[in-house]
Formats: structure tokens, sequence, C-alpha cells
């Protein structure tokens, strides 16, 4: 199991200590955060912030716009460093010329299903895409509870990908921790991010090694 700490729960007067903390704890990716007060009730930070971190770790950035208009930004994004960017199907760009904007730059492209929206809603884009994120809160805060019901749809799009010969990274979001990666695990997901459950531990290094192990057992 890799773990992507996500980068919402850190403190964001010092995000570049804060990222190499996380590479030092053996973060496999940096999950960051974008909302933009319309498609998710929060705002965070957009392309500059991420261009000014990018130098402190050389571990892949793993961009997850919350925003209404993805496409309009791929390019700032990409510019800034990212290696992975995931948006929501749910969201009011055109999904493929999106997809084809980020793999334009030579990075991988995602997609991410919110907890109301059903596994096939993806299908369609299975073929051109790298990446599923499954929601397992509700987009928007850190600390939620997770939602074990979203699982199955990880399974499913793992089940649709191997019908169709794809090979495919599934991510999972959101109230992931000690008590619940191992169903996550269970259910196939290749990625977890994880915000509270690293931030707040005493020692994020003992926080994800515990995690994993747990995953992985
Ligand atoms: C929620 C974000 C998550 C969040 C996870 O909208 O996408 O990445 O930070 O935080 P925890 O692990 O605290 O649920
Ligand atoms: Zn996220």
């Amino acid at each position: 199991m890799k773990i992507a700490p996500s980068l919402l729960s850190c403190d964001f007067s010092k995000m570049g200590e804060e990222i190499k903390r996380m590479d030092k704890a053996g973060a496999d990716w940096m999950h960051l955060d974008v909302m933009d007060g319309h498609f998710v009730p929060n705002i965070t930070f957009g392309a500059p912030v991420i261009k000014w971190i990018r130098p402190y770790t050389d571990k892949p950035f793993d961009v997850h716009l919350m925003i209404s208009e993805p496409l309009r930004y791929i390019d700032d994004f990409a510019g800034a460093g990212a290696d992975i960017i995931t948006f929501h199907v749910e969201c009011d760009s055109d999904i493929t010329e999106t997809v084809e904007k980020i793999k334009s730059h030579g990075i991988k492209a995602g997609l991410v299903i919110k907890p109301a929206t059903p596994a096939e809603a993806v299908f369609p884009y299975l073929d051109m895409i790298s990446l599923v994120l499954v929601m397992t809160v509700e987009p928007g805060f850190g600390g939620q509870s997770f939602m074990a019901d979203m699982l199955p749809k990880v399974g499913a799009i793992k089940e649709e990908c191997k019908k169709r010969g794809i090979d495919m990274i599934v991510e999972a979001d959101g109230g992931i921790g000690d008590a619940t990666i191992r169903q996550a695990a269970e259910a196939g997901v290749d990625v977890c991010v994880a915000g509270t459950a690293v931030f707040k531990a005493e020692d994020p290094g003992e926080a994800i090694a515990r995690m994993k192990s747990i995953a992985d057992s």
C-alpha cells in the first residue's frame, strides 16, 4: 500500500518544512488538495503555492483538484510541478478535453468520484486515464469519518479494468487511518490518502509504517 499524506492537515505557514518532514517519514506521494470555494465549500491554495513547495521533495506531487473548471488551470498546475492531476467527473469542464490537456504535459491524469457518484460514471474514460480516486468522505474538509460503503466502487472499477485489460491505480481519500486502512486494502485500493492520521500523529514516520503494515498484513 502506498500512502499519500494530505497536506491539507499541515501547518500552512511552513509547508516546505512539512513536506520535508513527510518525505523523511516515508510518504510515497504528496497529496495536494486544491479547493476553489465553489465546487466545494472551502478554499485552500493554487498553483503558485505548489510551485514554491515543489523543490522540497522529489516525491510525486498528486494534485487533487476540487474546482469547478479544471480545464482552465491545467497548464498552471502542470507548470507548477504536478506529476499526477486528478479532477472530479462532476465538474463543469469537458472531461475528455481536460484529460487530454493533462496528458499533453506528459503527466498522469486521473478522475475523482464523490460519494454520491457511482463507479460507472468513470467507465467511459477508463482507457484514457491512469488513476481513479474514490472519495471516502464528502470532499471539502479533513478529519471526517470514513464511508466504508464507498469501497464496493473500488472493486467495480478494478473488475471493469481487468475485463478491458486496463492497468489502473485506484486511490481512496478521506477518513483513512489505523482503523480503516485494512478495509481499503481488502477492497483493492493501491494508494491511500491520509491527512489527520499522519499529521496529528506524534511520529508521522511511525504512523505511516503502521498503516502500511496493517494494510499489507
Ligand atoms: C478532502 C480531501 C482529503 C482530506 C483527507 O476533501 O480531499 O484529501 O484532506 O483528510 P483526512 O485524512 O483527515 O480525512
Ligand atoms: Zn484529496
